[in-house]
């Protein structure tokens, strides 16, 4: 279909649902236990309510923003996904194409389905990615990979440690899949074809565990990181207050966490990102000046972003509409989904009377109904 019939990331997705396999619209669909952290990741943006003021000049709207000091055109990264061609064969240097022309960042996944090098690979010049980082048990693999990334230290800007998966969620979808269609299109470098495989199969996720390190802990593990890349650290899947202030005491090696429930995939009714903003702006507000605070999980609208900037996210991620985005048509598919979510993160900001996106704060929010 015309990618510029469609006007909103549900018809992306329905589209995208209609034409991926079913192997991989179930691995990407899938979602822990019951999906209620899915489901709530998404709805509790729908329990924030807007404040918009009036009488403000609205000619103009810049979204663009800083991140991590480097300048961007709108606060919005794609999320660390697997297995992108799954989806498309253009996989994720299709996605890295497709937000060429909005100036977003692009964190790369460990188990991506192309290599880093390969992803990067006709990017525009001062195009941003990030390497995201699982450690993996034999240590010697992540440190070939760390090595690789840091000769790319013009592309690849940030490393991403992912925290919350240490062992992959129980998603049933992506089991009761396993036996579906192809083999994986794997080859991101640390995932090869020849990996040993998880004994009696598993669905996508739990093979792509498979080799996963749960022994991770925040002194030991920055320690070696810190060894292995002097690329600046961001801290993936936390979830309390508790742990953002730990975080915090960790910079300037760590400059940044991504509140995430890793999109509700790893533990079923954790918290969405709202509520960790939440808990750290009453309980540890000094975190947001010493790191940037980055969220991801449930964005579908460009008022779903607005409303995480004014809780005081500095940037925003999608997955899994990046992902449909893909499979609903490529590198078009992609642009298409990221032209919405700019378009309608502008009207947002134009309609609530903000002109830039430091205007954006808790005054044009009202969050009693989440607190
Ligand atoms: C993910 N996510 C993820 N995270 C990560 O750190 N490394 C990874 O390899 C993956 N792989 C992955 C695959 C798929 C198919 C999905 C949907 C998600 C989690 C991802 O980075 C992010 O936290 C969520 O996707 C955000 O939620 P939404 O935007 O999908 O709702």
């Amino acid at each position: 279909p015309n990618m510029q019939s469609l006007l909103n990331l549900d018809e992306i997705e329905e589209v995208a649902t209609k034409q991926v396999s079913q192997k991989c619209w179930a691995y990407y669909y899938s979602a822990a236990d019951d999906l209620f952290s899915k489901s709530f990741n998404n709805l509790v943006y729908r329990q924030v309510l807007l404040r918009p003021r009036v009488f403000v000049d609205c000619t103009k709207c810049d979204t663009s923003t800083t991140l991590l000091g480097h300048e961007v055109g709108i606060p919005l990264y794609v999320s660390p996904a697997a297995m992108a061609r799954l989806a498309h064969p253009a996989g994720e240097r299709g996605i890295a194409q497709g937000i060429s022309q909005f100036g977003a960042l692009q964190v790369v996944s460990n188990n991506a389905s192309m290599t880093p090098e390969q992803i990067v690979e006709g990017s525009l010049p001062g195009q941003i990615f990030g390497w995201q980082l699982y450690v993996q048990k034999d240590r010697s693999k992540s440190e070939a990979m760390l090595a690789r990334i840091n000769k790319m230290s013009d592309k690849y800007k940030f490393i991403v440690l992912t925290l919350d998966a240490p062992v992959p969620g129980k998603r049933e979808h992506d089991e009761r899949n396993q036996n579906v269609g192809a083999s994986l299109p794997v080859s991101s470098g640390v995932k090869t074809a020849d990996e040993p495989k998880r004994p009696g199969g598993g669905g996508v996720g739990q093979q792509l565990f498979f080799g996963t390190a749960a022994d991770l802990t925040w002194k030991s593990t920055l320690q070696w990181l810190a060894k292995h890349t002097t690329l600046p650290i961001v801290l993936k899947g936390l979830q309390t207050h508790e742990d953002a202030y730990l975080a915090a005491q960790y910079a300037p090696q760590v400059k940044a966490i991504i509140l995430s429930n890793h999109g509700g995939r790893a533990l079923d009714t954790a918290p969405p990102a709202v509520h960790t903003l939440l808990e750290i702006r009453k309980y540890c507000p000094e975190v947001f000046s010493r790191i940037e605070v980055w969220v991801d999980g449930g964005i579908k609208r460009g008022t779903d972003v607005v409303k995480a900037l004014c809780l005081g996210a500095k940037a925003v991620g999608v997955g899994r509409a990046a992902l449909f985005g893909l499979g609903a048509g490529g590198v078009e598919g992609v642009e298409r989904t990221f032209e919405i979510l700019k378009a309608e993160t502008e009207t947002c900001m134009r309609l609530l009377g903000a002109e830039k996106v430091s205007d954006l704060s808790l005054k044009h929010i009202n969050t009693r109904a989440v607190e």
